[in-house]
């Protein structure tokens, strides 16, 4: 079985795929033509990727199998893959924790404003004076918007830091009321319900009016484009903080712009609407450049742990697909 990495991946996956017995061809820097051209010419079966697109030009005859190496499958033309009979299989939930780490640790930099403490000591100023001033993540209200792996490992983490939680998925969407012992069981958030208050709003909206900290969990589907508007952002109370590790697309940035300007919002932002689909290269936003904001390079995954996990998932869909001819965590199929 012939497999195509087109994107950085850890070694440990490349060395399980070569005890399955698989051809790997590891090409991190492959993309666009380039990589429909390999696709055909080396009659790949599995193709793995972390963030590089994959269009339909891509899907040569031979492709059976696409892996997303990361939970999002945004960057994968699933339809055409359909049309294709090409399955597309992704990694939930392995790179849950890492994100979730960065969410906290995105709330921890705004409250403390990190990033500009380093900033002043690196040119040799000390203001001891300004930097005292924070307030606080203790008692604080986190708003969660979607509760899948990483929405519940946020909130776990919150409720340890003593944060009251109001969340809304739109599984439950509608409701208004405390997180029963059963819907804790389904999100997996038992520990958080024992540790401290977990409500269900009705409406996303709802949650923005009732947190200080917003932090956004959704996955980017067609439904979820801008589903963070004005609507949702008008209600946020001046002075709160705004969390996406999810995707740049589900939060409408202008309007984010107008709220960061006009009602003094801060925002931790580590996706983009127009980030590269390479690990390097050319970035702008005007976002990243507004006070109050700390943006990161998409890097909520990106921790040893993570990949570790990832590539131990994508060994087991491929050898899981060698065997039987079926993968696990379809989403297409
Ligand atoms: C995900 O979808 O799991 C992450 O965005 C993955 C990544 O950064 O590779």
């Amino acid at each position: 079985m012939i497999v195509l990495v087109a994107d950085k991946f850890e070694q440990s996956g490349i060395v399980g795929m070569n005890a399955l017995g698989c051809e790997v061809a590891y090409e991190p820097d492959l993309a666009d033509q380039a990589l429909a051209e390999a696709v055909a010419a080396k009659g790949v079966d599995v193709l793995v990727v972390r963030s590089t697109k994959v269009t339909d030009a891509m899907m040569a005859p031979s492709l059976k199998l696409i892996v997303r190496a990361g939970a999002g499958v945004n960057t994968i033309d699933v339809k055409a893959a359909t049309t294709k009979r090409v399955l597309v299989a992704n990694c939930p939930g392995k790179n849950s924790i890492a994100v979730a780490e960065l969410a906290l640790g995105l709330m921890l930099a705004l409250d403390r404003r990190i990033p500009e403490n380093v900033a002043d000591l690196r040119a040799g100023r000390w203001n001891k004076k300004e930097y005292s001033k924070a307030r606080g993540l203790y008692g604080r209200t986190l708003g969660l918007l979607g509760v899948g792996s990483v929405g519940a490992e946020v909130i776990t983490r919150a409720a340890a830091f003593g944060m009251p939680v109001v969340m809304w998925d739109v599984r439950l969407s509608g409701q208004d009321r405390r997180v029963t012992h059963e819907e804790a069981a389904f999100f997996g958030i038992e520990r958080a319900c024992a540790m401290g208050p977990v409500a269900l709003a009705p409406a996303a909206a709802d949650v923005a009016a009732r947190c200080d900290i917003l932090s956004i969990h959704l996955a980017f589907v067609p439904e979820t484009r801008h589903f963070v508007n004005a609507g949702v952002l008008s209600r946020l109370k001046p002075g709160s903080v705004v969390i996406n590790t999810s995707r740049g697309e589900v939060v409408d940035a202008d309007a984010l712009r107008t709220v960061i300007r006009e009602r003094q919002i801060r925002a931790g932002l580590d996706v983009f609407a127009h980030e590269p689909a390479s690990a390097t290269g050319e970035f702008t936003d005007p976002i990243v450049k507004e006070p109050g904001v700390y943006g990161t390079h998409h890097i909520g995954a990106s921790t040893d742990q993570a990949q570790d996990a990832i590539a131990a998932e994508t060994v087991r869909i491929v050898q899981v697909f060698r065997d039987t001819g079926k993968a696990p965590n379809v989403v297409n199929g």
